[in-house]
């Protein structure tokens, strides 16, 4: 068989084996056994050196151009396979079918409740201030008043690190730190973690509180009062009264402990069936928070002239605050994480 023989019967196969490929990959073998480098094509040129000289250029224009045309018609068959693939995909999609909804994260119930009351202080010209949850004996108690055998030292089952360092009991450190580092007047809230020993239904190793100091000339305890029902109201609803009842800190006299009226039973004790109120249990109160005005000593600790100065501090447990904002009647959902509890607040 001529060379030109061969380069046409070669073209002929291949034309009718493209026919027959279904599929992306035959057609690439094809292309590799006919066109590719070592392929048939390149083959039968390899021949050309033995025709005699005079016929040698009819048979390399032949040999290019069944060579272009063979190509052309391998893209053609490419696209037409790669439309149909595509084609194939979009059978199986339906365009009216609704997306997938992406998970996202929202805040923890507690710190949204935390949010929500340094947003009510910050509103009343509070700045808000961190402080270290590993703390000094002096700032936790000392600088509070709270002497080494000072018996209020034991209500706090202070966790120790060591002799001198603790995890903190309370956020009233924060006190000491921000009057120590500023100069009055002030008012500031500090929000963070506190640790206590103490574990059971109702109190967990860790929980938050929100602290605050206010200090100028001539504050009373009637500022005092005005402050916290305008914040009770603000976060508990227009219709929350408050009340004082006496009670002791070592770093603030006079003390109080603050109740506000329940607001699942409006105060009332009972529920509108009669049924005594589960959760301030019949006596219409709550109690939510400790204050008191700042104690003499503690102005002493930080260098601050009692004569001159006045102020009062509060201190609030927002997981507590938190219970009673949500009606969630058991601390430990708090700690959990369960999606369908955090859901439901988030
Ligand atoms: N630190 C007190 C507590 O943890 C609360 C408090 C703060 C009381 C500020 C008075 C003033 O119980």
């Amino acid at each position: 068989m001529s060379l030109i023989e061969k380069l046409n019967s070669l073209a002929r196969e291949l034309e009718a084996g493209l026919d027959r490929a279904l599929s992306l990959d035959t057609l690439e073998e094809l292309r590799v056994e006919f066109l590719g480098r070592k392929g048939r094509l390149a083959s039968i040129m390899s021949e050309l050196p033995g025709v005699e000289p005079p016929e040698r250029p009819a048979i390399g224009k032949l040999a290019n151009e069944v060579k272009s045309r063979l190509n052309a018609l391998f893209e053609g068959k490419k696209q037409t396979l790669e439309a149909a693939a595509q084609a194939d995909v979009l059978k199986g999609f339906d365009p009216t079918l609704p997306g997938r909804m992406p998970w996202i994260g929202s805040l923890h119930p507690v710190t949204l409740v935390m949010d929500d009351i340094c947003g009510i202080f910050r509103s009343l010209g509070y700045d808000v201030v961190l402080g270290p949850e590993i703390e000094s004996d002096y700032y936790n108690f000392e600088a509070l008043n709270i002497g080494p055998n000072h018996p209020a030292r034991d209500m706090h089952d202070t966790l120790y690190i060591s002799n001198n360092v603790l995890l903190r009991t309370h956020t009233s450190p924060m006190q000491i730190r921000t009057m120590q580092k500023t100069e009055p007047p002030l008012a500031v809230i500090a929000p963070g973690k506190v640790y206590r020993r103490d574990s059971d239904l109702t109190h967990t190793p860790m929980f938050h509180q929100i602290e605050g100091i206010l200090v100028d000339r001539k504050v009373s305890m009637g500022d005092l009062r005005g402050t916290l029902q305008a914040f009770s109201q603000r976060i508990f609803g227009p219709d929350t009264r408050i009340r004082f009842r006496p009670s002791f800190f070592p770093f603030t006299e006079p003390s109080a402990e603050v109740d506000i009226s329940c607001m699942f039973c409006a105060g009332k004790g009972q529920m509108d069936d009669g049924t005594v109120c589960r959760v301030c249990k019949g006596t219409g109160w709550l109690e939510v928070l400790g204050c008191g005005m700042v104690a003499p000593e503690v102005f002493q600790s930080v260098g601050y002239d009692p004569a001159e100065w006045s102020g009062f501090a509060f201190g609030m447990g927002v997981e507590r605050i938190a219970m009673l904002k949500y009606g969630i009647t058991d601390l430990r959902m708090f700690f959990e994480n369960d999606l369908r509890f955090l859901k439901q607040i988030a």
